[in-house]
């Protein structure tokens, strides 16, 4: 039996702490002028020193929550997805879950880079759909700045901080048309964390503080030229699985990796950039977090409506990536609860003076 599945609510919260271009010419040799030009990026917000990526995903997720109308113990799963998760383990998945109060609910990570919004989209869809479970949230949550190196101007001015979730949900509608998912990862040194894992153990501190490899490592112009080909690809590959074509697409909902790559990605679908869906110049490049930030400033802010044929894709470190096409439902996107921060809201959010992430 093959159930209808759609999402019915939407969250997403930033951390108040802003890092500006202003703030990263002072940190290393760069200019506000380049990155705009070269990236579409003016700010992102930081996590404070003590907040990890759990802290950032619950407001988040109780967003989406409320928004959907649903409450913690309605749950049948919770995914993370994440390229910065609390520890290697215990899953992150497994911290939000207890701390929703829902201890004893299924809970798994997907660390696909940034393209671990769209696998987990598919991912919960399809168990939705066969019948295994009813309810699934999806968060996706990154604390970047604690892995960026504030030293190397290649990549210290991408990365933001931030989360989004969706709650799935079983339906009579069925929203979900299509996916295309894929990885190619013949040479992990284009894109990685070269140490923490089992390659160079954390225990090795010693050598990894001095060869710097506990930070983002990437060839910038090798990740560029694959994301613009796979993202164009990926999309007409789902968009042909789900019977459609491009010019069927209302909106697309990128990773916010670089603006010239969503540009370009456009250009290549044949797309005016007025049905792509950018907030990047606000939270840089927030990994698994970017597609449902974006998604949740775009309903606030009217932009993606009900009955819309909406891709979703990304691409990230695997080498990895994604689209999923969506037909919306009009899901709505929840308040962030009290005390909780802020909101990436449609009127974007407030920012606390500039502050230096910590080294
Ligand atoms: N400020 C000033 N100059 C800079 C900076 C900077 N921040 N960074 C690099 N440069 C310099 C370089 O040193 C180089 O100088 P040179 O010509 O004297 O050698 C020059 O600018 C051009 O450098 P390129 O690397 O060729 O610049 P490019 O136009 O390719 O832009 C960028 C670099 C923005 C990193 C681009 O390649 C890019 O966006 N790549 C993809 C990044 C990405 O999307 N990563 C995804 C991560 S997703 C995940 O899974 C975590």
């Amino acid at each position: 039996m093959n159930y209808g599945v759609a999402i019915t609510g939407v969250g997403a919260y930033a951390p108040p702490g802003i890092l500006t271009n202003e703030d990263l010419e002072k940190l290393v040799d760069t200019s506000d002028e380049w990155i705009v030009q070269r990236t579409g990026m003016k700010r992102r917000h930081i996590a404070a020193p003590d907040e990890a990526t759990s802290d950032i995903g619950i407001p988040a997720a109780l967003a989406a929550l409320d928004a959907a109308r649903k409450k913690p113990s309605d749950l049948d799963c919770v995914i993370v997805a994440t390229a910065t998760p609390d520890y290697l383990f215990p899953a992150t998945s497994c911290i939000i879950a207890a701390r929703l109060g829902i201890p004893g609910t299924a809970a798994f990570d997907v660390m696909i880079g940034c393209s671990g919004f769209v696998y987990s989209l598919t991912t919960a869809a399809a168990l939705v759909r066969s019948g295994v479970y009813k309810t699934i949230l999806i968060i996706g949550a990154e604390t970047l700045s604690k892995l960026v190196d504030y030293t190397d101007r290649a990549t210290c001015v991408l990365f933001g901080d931030g989360a989004g979730a969706v709650v799935v949900e079983r339906s009579d509608e069925d929203c979900f048309l299509g996916s295309e998912l894929g990885a190619e990862g013949s040479d992990p040194s284009v894109l990685y964390l070269p140490a923490g894992g089992s390659r160079i153990p954390p225990s090795r501190n010693g050598e990894t503080a001095a060869q710097r490899l506990g930070y983002i490592k990437m060839q910038g112009k090798a990740v560029f030229k694959f994301a613009v080909q796979q993202m164009a690809d990926a999309t007409l590959a789902a968009l042909k699985k789900a019977g459609l074509t491009a010019a069927d697409v209302d909106f697309v909902v990128p990773h916010q990796a670089n603006k010239r790559i969503v540009d370009a990605t456009m250009k290549m679908l044949q797309l005016p950039l007025e049905r792509c869906i950018s907030n990047i110049d606000e939270y840089g490049n927030t990994s698994s977090a970017s597609i449902p930030i974006a998604l949740a400033e775009s309903i606030r802010a009217g932009q993606i409506k009900k009955g819309n044929i909406v891709v979703f894709v990304a691409f990230g470190a695997g080498l990895s990536w994604g689209a999923v096409v969506w037909r919306w439902t009009g899901a709505p996107v929840g308040a962030v609860p009290e005390g909780a921060g802020e909101i990436a809201a449609a009127g974007r959010m407030n920012s606390t003076a500039p502050k230096a992430p910590r080294q």
